[in-house]
C-alpha cells in the first residue's frame, strides 16, 4: 500500500516522524515523505529532518513561500502532478498548515485513469512490498474510493472558532474532505460530531508530537543548550512567536517587544526567531534595541533537539504556537500564550497553558514566578504510543 505522507512546514515534521518509523516496521506500507516545501531553511527544515530520523524526502514539491493562494495553489497543482504519478493508495495530511489543506484537496478531486478491465492504471509501482510480504487487499473502502487516495487528517478536529486564522480554515477545509480523521482528544471529536461528521470516521488516537518528545527524550535530556546559553535550569523563559496578529502589525509588535525588554529585567528571556518575526522586527526597526537587551538571548531558529532542552528546563513559556501549549502541558510547565483564542483548549481545563492579553503579560509572568511550580499533567493518549494506535487503526479500516 503506497502511503504518501506530506510534510511542509515546522510543526509538520515532529507529527509525520514517528508514524513514518511506525509504517515502516509495516509489511504491508509503503510510506513515502512528500514535503511541499513550505518550509526551506535549513533551520526550518532539514536540521528536523536530522533530529527526527526522518530520511531526505522521496519528493520534493519546492514550494516556497507566497500569499496564502500563491501557496496553496502552487502546491495543489504540483502536487497533482505528483499523484498522477505515484497513484497512491492513501494520503496521509497532518496539522493545519497551507500545504495540508492543499494536498487534501488536490487529492479529493484527482479521478484515476482505468484500464479496460476497469484496473486503475498505475504505473511501474516504484515501492513495491519486500519479498514475503502479504499482498494488499483492498477493503470496502479503497473500493468505493478507487478512484482517488483514501485522505486522513491526522490532528482532525480542532478548531479556535476564529476564521481570521488561516490555520482555522485549513482545518475545516481539511477535516471536511478527508475520509478518516484523527483526533487528539475529546474536544476534536465534539467539533466534529456537532458539524455534522459521521461517527465512523472519528478516531481518536491521541497527541502524536508527545511520541516524537518521548522518541527523543534521551538525546533532550542529555543536550546542554542552556548550559551553553548560561541559563540555570528553571530561571529562565522561553519566547516564541510568529503568528501574523502578533508580529505582522507594528503597533503589537513593537508593544510586545517593550514588554519582553521589561520582562528580561527581572528573568533572562531567551527567544529563538521565527523568520517572519525577524523580517518584521528588521522593517520596524526593533532588533537593534532587542540586540542590546542584557537579559534576553536572541538566537535563530533552533532544530527540534536543542530548542527542546531549553524548554524542558524552563519555568514558563511565552508563545503564539500551538505545540508549545501541548508540549508544556505535557511537562507540567506554565505557558502563557499570546493569543484571544486556542484551538487545544484541553492545554487549559486539564494542562498548564493560559491564554493571555499583552497587555496582562508583565501581571501574568510575575503570578508564575511568584506561585508554585506545577505537576506535569496526564492527558488521556498523550503517551507517546499514537503512532502504534494509528496504524492499529489503518489494519482495520483498510484491512490491510
Ligand atoms: C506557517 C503556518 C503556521 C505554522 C508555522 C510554523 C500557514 C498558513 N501557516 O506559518 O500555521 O504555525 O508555519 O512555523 O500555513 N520563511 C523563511 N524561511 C522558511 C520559511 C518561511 O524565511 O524556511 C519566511 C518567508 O518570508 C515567509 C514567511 O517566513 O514568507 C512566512 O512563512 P509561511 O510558511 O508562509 O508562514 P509561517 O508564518 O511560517
Amino acid at each position: 500500500m503506497l502511503i504518501h505522507l506530506i510534510c511542509a512546514a515546522r510543526p509538520n515534521f515532529m507529527k509525520v516522524a514517528p508514524l513514518y518509523h511506525a509504517l515502516k516496521q509495516e509489511a504491508w506500507a509503503a510510506p513515502i515523505i512528500v514535503h511541499t516545501g513550505q518550509h526551506y531553511d535549513l533551520n526550518m527544515s532539514d536540521a528536523f529532518f536530522q533530529d527526527l530520523g526522518l530520511p531526505e524526502p522521496q519528493t520534493h514539491l519546492g514550494v516556497g513561500s507566497g500569499t496564502h493562494a500563491e501557496q496553496t495553489g502552487k502546491v495543489m497543482m504540483t502536487y497533482e502532478k505528483v499523484l498522477f504519478k505515484d497513484f497512491p493508495d492513501l494520503v496521509i495530511v497532518v496539522g493545519d498548515v497551507n500545504s495540508t489543506a492543499a494536498c487534501t484537496l488536490a487529492a479529493s478531486k484527482v479521478f484515476y485513469p482505468r484500464d479496460k478491465a476497469n484496473k486503475i492504471r498505475t504505473p511501474d509501482r516504484r515501492f513495491e512490498p519486500s519479498d514475503g510480504a502479504q499482498a494488499y487487499q483492498p477493503s470496502p473502502m479503497s473500493y468505493k474510493l478507487a478512484h482517488r487516495p483514501i485522505i486522513a487528517h491526522l490532528e482532525a478536529g480542532l478548531r479556535s472558532f476564529d476564521r481570521t486564522m488561516p490555520e482555522e480554515i485549513n482545518r475545516i477545509v481539511t477535516d471536511a474532505l478527508a475520509d478518516i480523521l484523527w483526533t487528539p482528544s475529546p474536544d476534536a471529536d465534539e467539533n466534529l460530531l456537532r458539524e455534522g461528521v459521521p461517527p465512523d470516521k472519528i478516531h481518536r488516537v491521541g497527541n502524536i508530537m508527545i511520541d516524537s518528545l518521548e522518541m527523543l527524550r534521551e538525546s533532550i535530556e542529555s543536550q546542554t543548550s542552556y548550559k551553553e546559553l548560561e541559563l540555570s535550569p528553571g530561571q529562565y523563559g522561553v519566547v516564541t512567536l510568529h503568528r501574523p496578529s502578533n508580529v505582522d502589525n507594528a503597533e503589537t509588535l513593537t508593544l510586545l517587544t517593550g514588554l519582553l525588554e521589561g520582562i528580561s529585567h527581572e528573568v533572562p528571556l531567551v527567544f529563538p526567531i521565527h523568520p517572519r518575526t525577524k523580517k518584521n522586527l528588521e522593517r520596524c526597526g526593533l532588533l537593534p534595541s532587542l540586540n542590546h537587551c542584557n537579559g534576553l538571548r536572541l538566537l535563530e531558529p533552533l532544530n527540534y533537539i536543542r530548542f527542546m532542552n531549553l524548554v524542558f528546563n524552563c519555568r514558563f513559556a511565552m508563545t503564539d504556537s500551538g505545540g508549545i501549549q501541548e508540549e508544556t502541558t505535557y511537562l507540567g510547565i506554565p505557558c502563557l500564550t499570546l493569543r484571544e483564542n486556542t484551538e487545544r483548549p484541553i492545554t487549559i481545563t486539564q494542562g498548564t497553558n493560559h491564554l493571555c492579553r499583552v497587555e496582562d503579560l508583565e501581571d501574568k509572568v510575575a503570578e508564575i514566578l511568584n506561585g508554585p511550580r506545577p505537576e506535569a499533567k496526564k492527558i488521556d493518549l498523550w503517551d507517546g504510543k499514537t503512532a502504534k494506535r494509528i496504524v492499529e487503526s489503518l489494519k482495520k479500516l483498510l484491512g490491510a
